[in-house]
């Protein structure tokens, strides 16, 4: 048999983090020039199914490292194919970076799943690799809302309400981002546990905080169908800002922000989980450069434009 691929896109939060592990509705998009790609290729009879990711040095046995994510990702995959344990090396690559709230974890097992489903010429359907890799967004995440594993899945932008399916978004207009990396790793799982901290300390003043997320989100998505792409920018000004009341901004991601809007960007705020990882800046095409270099210079390790757009 001839090695086969898949791939999985990165994604971003546009607006309605944390809200949504709270029920809140919350918008995302792919980054489809980010990606982690999974190639398949067979071993000689007896050999196994080992799993490699040279980015981060990992090589493990599948049968010998039960717990591990991508094993887990591997035998959940296998077990919906009804496969036993393939003669199969497979490799992980990612464009990602991990813990910067770009979806490296669900891209890589989506990517995983692909794989392994293209291995069996089968192709899942966007509802089956985002189940399957829910179970191990859970392994990293404690309580995960399911946002990543849906938007990564589907590869489409699109409106996220816990436990329902997406809702793919109408975007009368293509907009621009900038995507800017801090540099600082922050596992979503330190800052999903602080919110729920704030949130038992003070339960009433951190729903008021979610229901304001809420309307924001509900503002963005009028403004996206309406093409109103400048309206946009400063609802997620807005939005960085409660997520600073939320504790989950730093010092410098408000500086990141605060130089992408001042090299001007129409609104700029953290995505993801926060305190480290990405920040976003929606842009007109021809600010791309500016607040690329604005960013750069103000402390992000990359910057990059990207296009969100509904097909
Ligand atoms: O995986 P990240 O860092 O993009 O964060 C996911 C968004 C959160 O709302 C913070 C967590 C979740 O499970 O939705």
């Amino acid at each position: 048999r001839l090695p086969v691929e898949a791939s999985a896109c990165g994604k971003v939060i546009l607006l309605g983090e944390h809200a949504v592990v709270y029920g809140r509705p919350a918008l995302a998009a792919p980054v489809c020039g980010l990606r982690a790609r999974a190639r398949a290729e067979p071993l000689p009879p007896g050999a196994g199914c080992w799993i490699e990711a040279p980015d981060t040095g990992e090589r493990l046995r599948l049968s010998e490292a039960p717990d591990h994510p991508l094993a887990r990702t591997v035998r959940l995959a296998l077990e919906h194919l009804g496969l036993p344990e393939p003669d199969l090396r497979l490799v992980l690559r990612s464009e990602l970076p991990v813990a910067g709230g770009l979806g490296s974890s669900a891209a890589a097992s989506a990517a995983l799943v692909r794989a392994l489903f293209r291995w069996a010429d089968r192709t899942p359907e966007p509802e089956i690799v985002s189940a399957l890799v829910y179970e191990i967004e859970k392994l990293h995440h404690g309580t995960p809302s399911g946002i990543d594993n849906t938007v990564i899945a589907y590869e489409r932008p699109i409106r996220f309400v816990r436990g329902r399916p997406p809702v793919l978004l109408r975007i009368a207009r293509p907009f621009t981002l900038v995507i800017a990396d801090s540099g600082v790793p922050s596992p979503t799982r330190e800052t999903v546990a602080a919110v729920r901290a704030g949130w038992e300390r003070e339960p009433a003043r951190y729903e008021a905080l979610f229901d304001a997320i809420a309307d924001l989100v509900q503002e963005a998505e009028a403004c996206l169908q309406a093409g109103a792409i400048e309206a946009l920018g400063p609802l997620l000004d807005a939005n960085h800002r409660i997520l600073q009341e939320l504790g989950v901004s730093s010092p410098l991601l408000d500086h990141l922000v605060e130089a992408a809007r001042m090299a001007g960007a129409l609104g700029a705020k953290l995505t993801g989980g926060g305190r480290g990882g990405n920040v976003i800046a929606l842009v007109r095409p021809e600010d791309v450069e500016v607040v690329t270099r604005a960013l750069r210079a103000a402390g992000a390790r990359g910057a990059f434009a990207t296009e969100v757009r509904a097909d």
